[in-house]
């Protein structure tokens, strides 16, 4: 039995725009959260308190969060790695603030300059700084199927950090596939290590889609009950300190496959491809995500009869 319903956690404009070059504008950040919630998404992933120094593409982080529209009934969430981060983020209201650690001593130290014992310290006040101001905190434990530098990653590394994430009070638990190489016997392994310590209505699967396996992943994260995934639009993203990973699997062709099994989501198929479409002609270049780009053929009047 698959879920009947899925929450999708669209981090396109966080970790899709966080990997850019070339400086994206304020405004087109603001349209792009504008389109995906009018497109139905509910959770959305908006940008990161970090040393601009670092992801110098997310400096705007402020703007970015006074611009937008908000809506009644969609959680708009924040990275925050540390205090200062977590105290400038909070004028801006998040709803949610996320504190990423990873299952990888050496991928913690090229992504937050720091060990995992480290991070869990910086990350202790950050939750309970949280939890004052009623945010719910979210976790991402990357690396949790491989990592660039350290390669094979165990279910027991995994485990070790969903515990710590757990004792110092983090209330959602995300495991990460920051390079896509996890396939989906692995995928659930490591899921299953998240469920000993959480509901599954608190462990959600994030799955960059490097190597084509994401979507199998959230398959086999289906099937153990996980009813939360993070996409992201057009395929947008990948890690700066993770070369050579590609974006998070595409949020319209985890749409496609979930309206195919009649899983409900409450999220428009045509409402994704706008955004993609919107996105990826600011960017110049065609959407990564294999729906959107047959859906916009289809909307071309390119052939492909027969298809859905
Ligand atoms: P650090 O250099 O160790 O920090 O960086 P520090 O405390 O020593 O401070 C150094 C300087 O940074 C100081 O400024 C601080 O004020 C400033 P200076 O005095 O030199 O002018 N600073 C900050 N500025 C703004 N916001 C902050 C902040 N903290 C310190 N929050 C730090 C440590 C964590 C800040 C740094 O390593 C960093 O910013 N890393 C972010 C890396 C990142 O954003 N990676 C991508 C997101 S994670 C991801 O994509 C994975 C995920 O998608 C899941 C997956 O796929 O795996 C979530
Ligand atoms: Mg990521």
């Amino acid at each position: 039995m698959l879920p009947t319903r899925v929450t999708l956690v669209e981090v396109g404009p966080r970790d899709g725009l966080q990997n850019e070059k070339e400086p994206v504008s304020t405004a087109t950040k603001v349209e792009l959260v504008q389109r995906l919630q009018a497109a139905g998404l509910r959770e959305i992933e908006v940008t990161s308190y970090v040393s601009p120094k670092w992801v110098p593409q997310m400096a705007d982080n402020a703007d970015v969060m006074a611009g937008i529209e908000r809506r009644a009934g969609v959680r708009y969430s924040v990275l925050t790695p540390n205090l200062k981060g977590f105290d400038a983020a909070l004028a801006s209201r998040p709803d949610e603030i996320v504190v990423f650690g990873a299952a990888s001593e050496a991928f913690s130290q090229r992504n937050i300059n720091c060990s995992i014992a480290e991070s869990i310290e910086r990350f202790r006040p950050v939750v309970e700084a949280a939890h004052r101001h009623g945010i719910k905190v979210r976790s991402a434990i990357s690396c949790a199927l491989g990592c660039p530098y350290q390669g094979e990653v165990t279910p027991d590394e995994v485990e070790r950090v969903v515990r710590l994430m757990k004792d110092i009070g983090v209330d959602h638990c995300g495991v990460a596939d920051t390079i896509g190489v996890g396939t989906p016997r692995r995928a659930q392994a490591a899921l299953e290590r998240a469920l000993k310590h959480y509901p599954a209505s608190e462990v959600s699967g994030h799955f960059h889609d490097t190597y084509g396996q994401a979507l199998a992943n959230i398959y086999a994260g289906l099937e153990l009950g996980i009813h939360t995934f993070d996409a992201s639009i057009a395929g947008l993203g990948g890690c700066p300190y993770a070369k050579g990973a590609t974006g998070n699997v595409a949020t319209e062709d985890v749409l496609f496959m979930l309206n195919g099994l009649g899983i409900e989501t409450g999220i428009s198929i045509d409402g994704l491809v706008d955004a993609a479409a919107y996105i990826s002609g600011v960017l110049g270049r065609k959407p990564v995500s294999r729906s959107a780009n047959a859906l916009l053929a289809k909307r071309a009047g390119v052939g492909m009869k027969g298809a859905a």
